[in-house]
């Protein structure tokens, strides 16, 4: 995206305040989805990260769906879905990362993945990190190569970059 484009892009992200808790602003895309031209914008350049190659999209439940999917069909490859704990049928395999309150747990459907598929990990969001770090974790236990995460809004200041580190690590927008 050129920058003016992202500005305009970035204006259909709305920030909400205190939201789900006091303190917490929440970015909703539902905006920026909802416009055919941003949304083919943003799989257009999110396609752009997979240059040196991909053999499947994972995204993280549930928002890294709705940029993942199309984002495998405009790759021509296919999509795995990271799932929250519990949505997926047996075999799973599961990672467990800590959230500021407790803990939360993402799961992988066991067989989906091939032994060295290069993978593109993809979510709308990196805040801290700790999500997007459990689903590396999880494609690499299942025997895939993370190849790259990529992510629509990166919130800088949060820590989420150094949490990947060791990733290619790309996002189409940021703010402070
Ligand atoms: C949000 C966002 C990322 C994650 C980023 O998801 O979509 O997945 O939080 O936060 P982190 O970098 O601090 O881990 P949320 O848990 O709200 O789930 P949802 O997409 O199902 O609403």
């Amino acid at each position: 995206l050129g920058s003016e484009r992202a500005a305009e892009v970035l204006g259909l992200i709305r920030d909400v305040p205190d939201y789900p808790q006091p303190g917490v602003t929440f970015r909703d895309i539902t905006g920026l989805l909802a416009d055919g031209r941003a949304l083919g914008d943003v799989v257009d350049s999110l396609a752009a990260f997979a240059a040196g190659g991909v053999d499947l999209v994972a995204g993280l439940e549930a928002r890294g769906f709705l940029i993942g999917a199309p984002l495998a069909t405009r790759l021509g490859v296919g999509f795995l879905p990271l799932r929250k704990a519990g949505k997926l049928p047996p075999p799973t395999e599961t990672v467990t990362y800590d959230l500021e309150y407790g803990t939360a747990s993402i799961e992988l459907r066991t067989g989906t993945l091939q032994q060295g598929a290069r993978v593109l990990i993809v979510d709308d969001v990196l805040a801290t990190g700790g999500t997007a770090a459990a689903g590396v974790e999880l494609v690499e236990r299942c025997g895939g190569v993370v190849v790259g995460v990529a992510f629509l809004l990166e919130l800088d200041g949060l820590g989420g970059r150094s949490r990947l580190a060791g990733h290619q690590v790309d996002t189409l927008l940021r703010v402070e």
